[in-house]
């Protein structure tokens, strides 16, 4: 890619916004106020808004590798801290993609250095539900499945903050674990049970 294309690019992008609404970037300037807050992977190949046909301003976007929400990641944390308190969200999606790097890397056995402590919590998701996955004989399969669970899992990770409890409880906030399909381009709701999963584990978690 020559990069300076990329210039090139953002210019012929203004003069479109510009074409279509006159005042777009005094509008675009003056604030944001998003209802959904997405949690997605880093992949080139999963672009945030626009799989989701949304314009500027719509989506506060937090990417990592594997979409992951690991209570330690102080990005992470603060994302979700400032979502909910400061740009009062009403939605939090976390968004896995099928054939993620991320997921398949934490299924093999290989010293990847500093990707290790982080690939890490996808082979905690693996521990957790090892029973359910070695149900599957075919590796495909497996895969496909631990990216949907590691969905489910980052999802109640986002129900373990104090901020998401407070917007839960105040019904500010619904939560919703979404799965991207590189080979269809299809956005699907996994349409996870919250209420059964969180049923036997809210006690330990629970922080008021
Ligand atoms: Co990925």
């Amino acid at each position: 890619m020559d990069i300076q294309q990329i210039f090139r690019n953002n210019k012929k992008w203004i003069a479109e916004k510009l074409r279509l609404n006159k005042e777009f970037f005094k509008q675009l300037s003056e604030d944001q106020n998003p209802d959904v807050l997405y949690i997605g992977c880093c992949d080139s190949r999963v672009p945030a808004e626009e799989i989701m046909g949304v314009h500027p301003g719509q989506i506060f976007v937090h990417r990592n590798i594997a979409n992951m929400v690991p209570n330690t990641d102080l990005s992470t944390m603060s994302v979700i801290n400032y979502a909910i308190l400061h740009l009062q969200v009403k939605h939090i999606v976390v968004c896995g993609h099928y054939d993620c790097g991320g997921i398949k890397a934490a299924m093999q056995p290989a010293d990847l250095g500093i990707l290790n402590p982080w690939l890490r919590n996808i082979r905690d998701v693996y521990r957790l539900h090892k029973e359910e996955l070695s149900l599957l004989e075919d590796d495909k399969e497996k895969y496909d499945r631990l990216v949907e669970l590691n969905v489910q899992e980052q999802c109640v990770n986002v129900i373990k903050t104090a901020e998401a409890q407070n917007a839960i409880q105040a019904k500010q906030v619904t939560v919703h674990g979404w799965v991207f399909n590189l080979k269809t381009g299809q956005l699907v709701d996994l349409n996870i049970d919250f209420d059964n999963i969180l049923k036997d584990i809210m006690d330990i978690y629970r922080l008021s």
